[in-house]
């Protein structure tokens, strides 16, 4: 072992899995950005957590509704990736710029997203200020798979994105 900074030895985390957050105002207006930083905290109830840094419009909008919907992207998905983060939600309707194609969400106000690999209905039971993000812990009440798409989207390092094939 050798001793370096802290920003060279993260550098091995990758390929690191991205999902898609999305959230939505008190109006029912979307948005959504792309994260790199989740985690499965729970299996009985089955709970997804999210580190959202404190200046994204997303990070008001689940303090504000304590929703979100947290999405596997799936090949072909890398342009919105690359779009969705890469502009606030405060400034742009990100859904309708890009043309983003949703389907309603049973049990929160937040959609899905069409052609994604997996779909996860999340209510807010737990929040974490961690330095200059939040972990927002969500429970899972509904969940949801593509009968088309299977793989879903890495990071391979500077916003590099590729499928890891399945068997
Ligand atoms: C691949 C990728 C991963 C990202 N991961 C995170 C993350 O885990 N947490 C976070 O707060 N921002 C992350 N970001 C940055 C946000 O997605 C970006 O700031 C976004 O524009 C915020 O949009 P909003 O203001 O509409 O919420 C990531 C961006 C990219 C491209």
């Amino acid at each position: 072992m050798i001793e370096t900074t802290w920003s060279e030895a993260i550098k091995r985390k990758y390929p690191e899995p991205v999902v898609l957050v999305v959230s939505c105002d008190r109006e029912g207006r979307p948005d959504v950005m792309p994260a790199g930083w989740s985690m499965v905290t729970s299996g009985i109830p089955p709970m997804l957590a999210v580190s959202i840094g404190h200046r994204r419009y997303t990070h008001k909008l689940i303090e504000e509704t304590g929703e979100f919907v947290l999405v596997f992207p799936s090949k072909g998905m890398e342009g919105l990736i690359n779009y969705t983060g890469s502009c606030s939600g405060r400034d742009v309707d990100k859904f309708s710029e890009y043309g983003i194609e949703t389907l309603k969400s049973k049990y929160v106000r937040p959609p899905l997203i069409k052609d994604a690999v997996a779909c996860f209905e999340c209510k807010v039971r737990g929040k974490l200020v961690t330095g200059d993000h939040t972990v927002f812990a969500g429970e899972v009440v509904a969940s949801y798979v593509s009968e088309k798409y299977r793989d879903r989207l890495y990071n391979f390092g500077n916003n590099r994105f590729r499928t890891i094939p399945g068997e």
